[in-house]
């Protein structure tokens, strides 16, 4: 069972008891910092990827995991039709109190109307957890695209993690897929049920969308690794 401790953390943040950050580790990493406020950023602190999708959202959107809401607050803000979509309860609680007009608590798998912009921002693909599920995410989020619609979406080619000191390369031969890791949160002392998440590189992310009968282009790379694809019908 999921404990919320990203929402957790998001409510207290939000209701002015900031006192600790969320710890973060993979099976490849150690840990590392997620600081609060990095999850309430507005447009100014917001990488250039996610500043560039938000310029290209057009017509009803749909934001995925959307944590606190600041990408659909934005959007909203513009006069843009937003709903924003969680499967975190503190996380709807919180976009909602922030002024997030229409956000519920619901998977993506279980969302159903149609979008001209879906949006999945903050390295997107993780939500589809590992490899072997890209191609049901991408043939749900076909289905949600209206005829001209667009889904944005960033991640990285996270090879470079596997680079040791002198520039060679390690990998784990069990491990299928390099992207493909297991995420370790911890909150004020509790530890979250351990997730998957995936980084998909761009080659990766074209090819599953090519086999899905989707386009998929670069839009923009990112500082490190990083980019921002748009991929259509
Ligand atoms: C890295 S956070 C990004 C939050 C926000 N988009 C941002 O940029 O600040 C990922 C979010 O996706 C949500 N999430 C993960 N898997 C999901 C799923 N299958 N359906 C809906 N939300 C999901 C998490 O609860 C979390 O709020």
């Amino acid at each position: 069972m999921k404990k919320d401790l990203f929402g957790k953390a998001l409510l207290d943040y939000h209701s002015g008891n900031y006192s600790e950050d969320i710890i973060t580790s993979t099976n490849i990493s150690d840990e590392d910092e997620l600081p609060l406020p990095y999850l309430f950023r507005g447009y100014s602190e917001m990488p250039k990827l996610e500043q560039k999708a938000l310029q290209l959202a057009k017509g009803k959107v749909l934001d995925v995991g959307c944590g606190s809401g600041s990408h659909s607050l934005w959007l909203q803000d513009k006069g843009l039709k937003v709903k924003a979509i969680d499967y975190s309860e503190g996380a709807i609680q919180v976009a909602k109190e922030r002024g997030v007009l229409q956000a519920e608590l619901k998977p993506l798998l279980e969302e159903t109307e149609s979008f001209d912009t879906i949006l999945l921002l903050m390295n997107g693909t993780g939500i589809f957890q590992e490899l072997s599920q890209v191609s049901k995410y991408l043939k749900h989020l076909k289905s949600l695209l209206n005829p001209n619609g667009q889904v944005l979406i960033d991640s990285s080619d996270i090879s470079y993690m596997y680079e040791d000191e002198d520039g060679g390369m390690w990998l784990d031969l069990n491990q299928s897929y390099p992207g493909e890791l297991d995420y370790f949160l911890s909150y004020k002392g509790k530890e979250e049920t351990p997730m998957k998440w995936l980084y998909l590189d761009f080659d990766t992310l074209n090819t599953a969308c090519l086999t899905a009968g989707l386009k998929c282009e670069k839009v923009i790379d990112g500082e490190h690794f990083d980019y921002l694809a748009r991929i259509s019908l």
